[in-house]
């Protein structure tokens, strides 16, 4: 017997279908292109800066965004196995460390620092926000040090007590902050994005 599908299941279908058809590794895809659409984060020859990038869907558009003149350097705990443009390169390393690492992220200074980062859920929402929200911590750090002056930066957050805390400090880095969440996230998912736009 055929098992209903769920309206949630439909619209992960539609966009997991779309992801594929378009040859993105990842949904996630389209909620970068609704915050770019929105925020117009990323330039033609920018430097971006991806944070969590695997399994590369953010990467891929991001380079699509920058161009022949424009730079992408992905950064995750996990190999990208995507073949990647010429003008967008991922390393692997975990954020926490990327001093001691040495990492190649730390060589150079970007216009744009993204994070989709997320921790491996435990089914506890205090204890999964608590992470996420420390994960957002290490991005903006990096962000104060790599990101240029007018730079932009987007990190996603699954609420919790340390969400307003953590946009709060983000005025004090940025001109404008902001909150969205994207039509293609899942409504039950407590991720939003803050963006932080033009770095003081
Ligand atoms: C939702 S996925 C990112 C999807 C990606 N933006 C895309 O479109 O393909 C979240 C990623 O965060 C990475 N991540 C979590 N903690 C990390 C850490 N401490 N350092 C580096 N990456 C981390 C995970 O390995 C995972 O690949």
């Amino acid at each position: 017997m055929k098992r209903p599908v769920s309206k949630q299941n439909k619209w992960a279908d539609h966009y997991t279908r779309r992801a594929r058809q378009e040859q993105y590794p990842a949904r996630s895809v389209y909620k970068l292109q609704e915050l770019q659409k929105r925020f117009k984060l990323i330039e033609s020859g920018d430097r971006v800066l991806d944070l969590g990038c695997a399994p590369g869907s953010w990467t891929l558009y991001a380079a699509k965004l920058v161009g022949r003149n424009g730079r992408v350097i992905g950064i995750d705990q996990h190999p990208v196995k995507e073949r990647l443009p010429e003008n967008a390169e991922t390393v692997i390393g975990d954020i926490f460390r990327v001093e001691e690492d040495g990492s190649p992220i730390l060589e150079q200074t970007f216009n744009v620092v993204l994070s989709d980062m997320a921790p491996s859920t435990t089914g506890r929402k205090d204890v999964d926000a608590a992470r996420s929200a420390e994960l957002c911590r290490a991005a903006l750090n990096l962000a104060e040090t790599l990101l240029e002056t007018g730079g932009n930066f987007c990190c996603k957050i699954f609420t919790g007590q340390d969400a307003k805390p953590f946009s709060e400090g983000l005025k004090k880095t940025f001109r404008q902050v902001r909150q969205f969440k994207p039509q293609s996230s899942r409504k039950a998912s407590k991720e939003v994005f803050f963006i932080g736009l033009g770095k003081k």
